[in-house]
């Protein structure tokens, strides 16, 4: 089925000069971005948007590192686009994922391991309207 999921692409990777490889690597495997925009994160839009990690030992840390410099933060949409980006990610820990994934490629660390992406149909549609409203959604 056609699904939408949401990515980012965190501030290591913004960092690095590298969100045109990242989103080349989506559009070559068949998604479209149907929205983006950049955000430098809030505390309080980092901890509302991880709100499920709350009680684990390392939600401090992550909330420090997504607010320490901008992100993109976009839809992408397309056949299975949840899985589908989930595959061209990697594993979440950048020592464990694949070679030729983004994390293997672009990933230091757990915690900088260069984007998100969506884990569920459900965390899709939560983590999507926490980012766009409708309007901001431009499906071709
Ligand atoms: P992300 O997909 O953005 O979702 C939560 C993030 O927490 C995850 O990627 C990691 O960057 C970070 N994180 C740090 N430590 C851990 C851990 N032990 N397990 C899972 N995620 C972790």
């Amino acid at each position: 089925a056609i699904e939408r999921t949401l990515s980012i692409i965190k501030p290591d990777a913004v960092a690095k000069n590298v969100i045109g490889e990242i989103i080349s690597r989506f559009e070559k495997a068949g998604l479209q971005v149907v929205a983006s925009k950049m955000l430098h994160l809030s505390k309080e839009q980092a901890e509302g948007f991880y709100a499920e990690h709350k009680e684990r030992p390392f939600f401090g840390d992550l909330v420090g590192f997504m607010t320490s410099g901008p992100v993109v933060v976009q839809v992408l949409e397309g056949e299975g686009a949840i899985a589908k980006n989930r595959e061209l990610m990697g594993a979440t820990n950048p020592q464990e994922a694949a070679a030729g994934t983004i994390r293997a490629d672009f990933a230091q660390s757990i915690d900088a391991n260069a984007v998100h992406g969506s884990d569920s149909a459900a965390s899709a549609e939560r983590e999507v309207a926490y980012f766009f409203s409708s309007d901001e959604i431009c499906p071709r």
